[in-house]
């Protein structure tokens, strides 16, 4: 039986393995043998690598392609995306290029507003604290001072603090929400260590309050920190063109292929069920854009979603029209995104992802990224209302299966060029490679 172990994280590297493969694996030598062979030579850039997180074994690939003529406010740029999906990087490919000729993506930033919240309890007369924030409010900002110096500098910083009275949801409990402007930066740290000095504050300040009665002096902190729904971080992409452009290769005319677009994504809108796939066909792109460039895809799947279901429930992020024989296709997404601090300096591939972009602001890359969701959305809905997804997606997961089953580069090339006549389903693969073989 494994015992628990003590210490782990103060063994070597080689220690931890030893153990790992030791205890949980049916052939250790092999184990340890695959997690070395996944180790970078260079030690420098290995170190870089062990220290991203605790307790590092080995690295995970994960493939880094690139999606090309995008043009996003007549500007072309090569799209980078790290995604282990067969068939993203092409769609994504394919809808940039079916928008070139058509003016390319237009993209708006609505809004850069960051939110962070200090959540407490206050157990007394609601009026009484408010004149006591009221008070506080200069001294909140006051000793967060050190903190924002050089944001400010910048042209940031802390844009507002607001007390929230939130006893209709939980009793006693109220807020400090706080808006922040943290320019290229994410500003995790930053709005997280503004929270926390606000909390200081308010506890030490509260304790010094004459106005409050012992039990309204015992403000309880109970966490600060920001929040991952920014639903004033917001940046809008577009396309859109004359209905009788959207020539799709004489495989439907333009008009319905029209209409049948704006019809999936109203059904997306009217259906949870759904839109959480549709919504995940843009996160497809979404995310591939994120994880390149350094971001927190978490954070971004997090606020994404919320934002989807702001409304009646659940529905399409999104959206698309004909008025005046004028096809329109847009998305509004939230995106806290940054392309300073955080990874972006530290991984080499970030950095190299960021310069393919062009160096780009965090506001360039909200729309870069919208964008990206916005093609993947239109590639989904365009297979799905023509072809059906499954044409396209078992050719490009034909080499998923050909790499499982072991085939020889000559038997891909044979089986490549035969499923080009023919459809790719798992089995039939299956079977024409054992056929091959025999
Ligand atoms: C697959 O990863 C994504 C799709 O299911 C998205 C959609 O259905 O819109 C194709």
């Amino acid at each position: 039986m494994i015992k628990p172990v003590e210490g782990f994280s103060k063994l070597t590297k080689e220690q931890k393995i030893d153990w790992l493969t030791t205890n949980y694996t049916k052939d250790p030598k092999a184990a340890k043998a695959l997690l070395q062979r996944y180790w970078n030579d260079d030690t420098k850039v290995q170190k870089l690598h062990d220290e991203f997180i605790e307790n590092t074994v080995t690295n995970f690939y994960l493939p880094f392609g690139v999606a090309p003529n995008f043009l996003i406010n007549d500007k072309l740029y090569a799209i980078p995306m790290v995604i282990e999906e067969s068939s993203v990087v092409a769609a994504a490919s394919k809808a940039a290029k079916f928008w070139l000729n058509k003016g390319g993506f237009k993209t708006t930033v609505i809004g850069t507003e960051k939110i962070g919240q200090v959540h407490f309890m206050y157990h007394g007369d609601p009026t009484k604290l408010k004149s006591f924030f009221n008070s506080v409010k200069p001294k909140l900002l006051e000793k967060a001072a050190h903190i924002t110096k050089n944001m400010k500098k910048r042209g940031g910083g802390i844009t507002n603090i607001e007390l929230k009275n939130k006893t209709d949801k939980l009793d006693h409990y109220f807020q400090l929400h706080c808006t922040f402007e943290t320019l290229d930066a994410m500003g995790a740290n930053f709005i997280n260590s503004c929270l926390e000095s606000f909390a200081e504050t308010l506890k030490t300040e509260s304790l010094a309050n004459l106005d409050f009665s012992e039990k309204e002096k015992n403000i309880e902190i109970v966490m600060s920190i920001l929040s991952n729904y920014v639903p004033n971080c917001v940046v809008r992409a577009e396309v859109s063109c004359p209905v009788d452009e959207l020539n799709i290769d004489h495989q439907m005319p333009s008009k319905e292929f029209a209409q049948k677009i704006v019809q999936a994504v109203n059904i997306a809108q009217a259906e949870p069920h759904r839109a959480v796939t549709h919504n995940k066909g843009i996160m497809n792109g979404v995310d591939a854009v994120v994880l390149a460039t350094g971001n927190d895809f978490r954070a971004i799947e997090a606020g994404v979603h919320a934002y989807a279901a702001k409304e009646e429930g659940y529905s399409s992020l999104t959206h698309a029209e004909v008025e005046n024989e004028i096809f329109k296709f847009w998305i509004e997404l939230p995106l806290a995104l940054g392309t300073v601090g955080g990874l972006t300096s530290l991984h080499p591939l970030v950095k190299l992802a960021l310069e393919i972009l062009g160096k780009p602001s965090a506001t360039e890359l909200m729309q870069i990224v919208a964008v990206a969701g916005l093609a993947q959305n239109f590639a989904a809905i365009r297979s799905l209302v023509t072809t059906g997804i499954q044409e396209g997606h078992m050719k490009m997961h034909l080499l998923n299966i050909l790499n499982q089953l072991g085939a020889t580069e000559i038997e891909k090339t044979t089986l490549t060029n035969y499923f080009k006549k023919h459809t790719a389903t798992h089995s039939s693969v299956v079977e024409a490679f054992q056929k091959l073989r025999q």
